[in-house]
């Protein structure tokens, strides 16, 4: 039988578009105009998804989403939102909302049928995950509270990230086409200068508009970033602001390792994500005072490969999952999970390693207090060439002892 999908939208070409490319993939289309109609048409039809524009009249999407969500009938009908992604804030909005996914406009119809393929794929094991946790972000100095799965969480930035890169490929495409209009308006030039003049005022518009685009996206990429990092330190405050600085100091480490802006853009975000596979090991055992039991630190040592899983398929422009799994590795082999050695562990991972410990150990823990500074740099000193990579340790000793580094 055909799986049957209700779509909220207000505008009627926006609505036939969705509506074709769904049926052409073979599902039933119920299009509702707005969320009061979509409502009913729900409780109606009972679809086995949702996707619903935001800004409509009479019942928006976040209030839709909202509605369905507390229907003990309906709340396990996952639930998309379709939006122009502007910022941040709007994706908090839809987590609030109890929203499960995010599709952005413009989407293209293949991302758009790939996406609805693997929700309603995922769709059933969404409602087995864990229990619904308390959940705080901040963003832009507000705190927003609410209560979602950790695994809805996940899904949910999961699906903004594929978003935003696929913007991104569109986005670079519409760069390589304007690059073919200059070389093309290169050669119309000499021949008709007056004609050009009002199309040479619209390439610039054009250029403008695609990099305030970019620097939207690289803006809300980076509010996602941060988002989801607060969200895995409010559940282990121990560790809080420990992704913060590890990014810091391992952007501090690469600038004076000489590497490209590029290469330290993704330092940040490793460092931001490194240990995001945390949200698996049960907050008892982060926060547990005194030392761990062999089963306890098995379960700690799991968030690396935790972590990998959860980043691989995002699809960033830095080998972030890799960085993410290989952070507890050591270059003569004694670390986790894979006991890689030598340069088979990457840069960035060698990196992370050493601002990890670093952090870690100057920092306050829950099973002894900070060790401080200068025992956490005689720890790297000692296994320098050993544990960590020596041209890292070296560097990160002197922007310690030169003053040229300090943790906020
Ligand atoms: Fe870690």
């Amino acid at each position: 039988m055909a799986k049957r999908i209700c779509i909220a939208e207000d505008s009627r070409t926006q609505a036939k578009i969705l509506e074709e490319i769904l049926a052409k993939r073979g599902y039933e289309v119920i299009v509702a105009e707005d969320g009061m109609d979509g409502l009913y048409k729900v409780n109606e039809a009972m679809p086995d998804l949702i996707i619903s524009d935001v800004e409509m009249p009479r019942m928006n999407g976040y209030e839709f989403c909202r509605t369905v969500k507390t229907d003990e009938a309906l709340k396990q009908i996952p639930f998309v939102l379709l939006t122009l992604l502007t910022n941040v804030k709007d994706v908090v909005k839809g987590l609030e909302a109890g929203a499960d996914y995010y599709i952005t406009k413009p989407y293209s119809a293949d991302v758009l049928g790939e996406t609805v393929e693997s929700i309603l794929i995922a769709g059933k094991t969404l409602q087995n995950g864990s229990s619904a946790a308390d959940v705080a972000i901040e963003i832009e100095g507000r705190i927003h509270r609410f209560q979602a799965d950790p695994q809805k969480i996940l899904n949910f930035f999961h699906s903004t990230f594929e978003n935003l890169v696929s913007r991104n490929e569109s986005l670079s495409l519409t760069k390589q086409e304007l690059r073919k209009l200059n070389t093309h308006l290169g050669e119309k030039v000499r021949e008709k200068t007056r004609f050009l003049e009002g199309e040479i005022a619209e390439r610039i518009k054009a250029e403008n508009a695609l990099k305030d685009n970019l620097g939207n996206m690289r803006k809300t990429l980076d509010g996602t970033v941060r988002a989801l990092a607060t969200t895995i330190e409010m559940r282990d405050p121990y560790t809080a602001g420990h992704q913060r600085r590890v990014a810091q100091l391992s952007c501090a480490i690469g600038r004076k390792m000489g590497f490209t802006q590029e290469f330290i853009d993704g330092l940040e975000v490793m460092g931001f994500l490194h240990d995001i596979g945390k949200i698996i090991v049960p907050a008892e055992i982060l926060s547990k005072p005194g030392a761990l039991n062999e089963f306890e630190f098995n379960i700690i040592k799991a968030h690396a490969h935790a972590g990998y899983n959860i980043l691989k398929g995002i699809e960033f422009p830095w080998p972030v999952a890799a960085a993410t799994i290989q952070h507890h590795e050591r270059l003569d082999g004694s670390g986790y999970p894979d006991g890689l050695s030598g340069e088979t562990i990457i840069m960035e991972a060698r990196i992370l390693a050493v601002a990890d410990v670093v952090e870690a150990m100057a920092t306050h823990r829950p099973y002894r207090p900070a060790l401080g500074t200068e025992i956490a740099l005689k720890e790297i000193a000692e296994n320098s060439g050993t544990r960590y990579d020596p041209a890292v340790v070296e560097v990160c000793r002197t922007l310690f002892t030169e003053k040229e580094f300090n943790f906020e």
